[in-house]
């Protein structure tokens, strides 16, 4: 897993509980995802296609600091899939866990479109910039 954006938690994150709201939560990790499948995959057209079961772990506060961490688990013709868990970035305690989030590559039709990318280009990446298997 690894650990990239940090996020402050501030008043307008809040649900009516005053804990994070989950929207919030998921927005984050969704466009956090997102931008790791572009430099995954060095494509800009990616979109969200699958998000599994979602496990709301533990409730976060205000002031606290989370980071948002995710794993490669697969790569296919057009699409990418992470796993992804959000955690404080001082007690480590989990805030969020998601088994699968899968993007897919489109064209301009956003009509599926293969990345032509391969499990073997992608370790190469990862080894050249120090990040294996992340
Ligand atoms: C993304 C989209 C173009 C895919 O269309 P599609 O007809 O399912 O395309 P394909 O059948 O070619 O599948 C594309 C890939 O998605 C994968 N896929 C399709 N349905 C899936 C599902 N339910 N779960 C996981 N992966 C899935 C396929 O396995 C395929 O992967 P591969 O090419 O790596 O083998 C279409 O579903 C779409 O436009 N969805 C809306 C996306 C969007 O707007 N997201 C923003 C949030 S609203």
């Amino acid at each position: 897993m690894k650990f990239l954006t940090r996020k402050l938690i501030k008043p307008e994150d809040l649900n009516a509980n005053n804990t994070l709201f989950g929207g919030k939560l998921l927005k984050w990790i969704d466009e956090e995802a997102g931008i790791y499948a572009m430099t995954k995959l060095g494509c800009a057209q990616v979109v969200t296609k699958f998000i599994s079961e979602i496990d709301f772990v533990n409730s976060a506060s205000q002031a606290d600091v989370i980071e948002i961490g995710l794993q490669f688990i697969s790569i296919g013709k057009s699409s990418i899939t992470f796993g992804c868990e959000v955690r404080n970035i001082f007690t480590k305690k989990s805030i969020i866990k998601i088994e699968r989030i899968v993007f897919v590559n489109v064209d301009d039709e956003g009509r599926s479109k293969p990345h032509g990318k391969t499990l073997a280009s992608i370790k190469e990446k990862a080894t050249h910039s120090s990040e294996i298997n992340n």
